[in-house]
């Protein structure tokens, strides 16, 4: 294990732990700027999915604006050595979408770290993998 010990299973306690559920927005600007060391998130993915009150089909180009917009907020929330973990789809009718914005953010000073494309396999019981869905990461 990481922690050096032989067992299988570690329980951590993390107490005194806040959640806030909100609009991403809204909650980063109660932020403190730059205090935060690790962001991971997993938008929306524009693939006309249905969420509770979450509109999932945009036009294309409004849908990466409001991701980089997101993106220059967990920016300015974010240590300037923080890690910033972006999950994120494409499709096979919008190929670019996350190539589109990774470029917009390392033109305000994200640093592509990695890349990890997820094709998500048929098996039982997972509705989604029957559109031949690929899923993005980078950080
Ligand atoms: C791809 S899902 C992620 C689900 C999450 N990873 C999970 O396992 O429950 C995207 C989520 O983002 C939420 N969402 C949509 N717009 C948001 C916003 N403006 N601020 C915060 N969350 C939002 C949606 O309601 C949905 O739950």
């Amino acid at each position: 294990m990481l922690d050096g010990t032989n067992e299988l299973v570690v329980t951590k306690r993390i107490p005194d732990q806040t959640l806030k559920l909100g609009d991403c927005l809204a909650v980063m600007k109660g932020m403190r700027a730059h205090s935060i060391d690790v962001v991971v998130t997993s938008p929306p993915y524009n693939l006309n999915l249905a969420y509770g009150v979450y509109e999932d089909s945009r036009d294309e180009a409004e849908y990466i604006d409001w991701l980089y917009d997101v993106s220059l907020a967990i920016k300015g929330v974010m240590k300037p050595n923080g890690s910033f973990f972006l999950n994120i789809a494409g499709s096979n009718s919008r190929p670019y979408v996350p190539f589109e914005l990774v470029v917009r953010l390392r033109k305000v000073g994200f640093f592509l770290q990695n890349h990890i494309t997820w094709i998500v396999t048929a098996h039982p019981g997972y509705r989604r993998a029957l559109w031949g869905q690929a899923e993005s990461g980078g950080e």
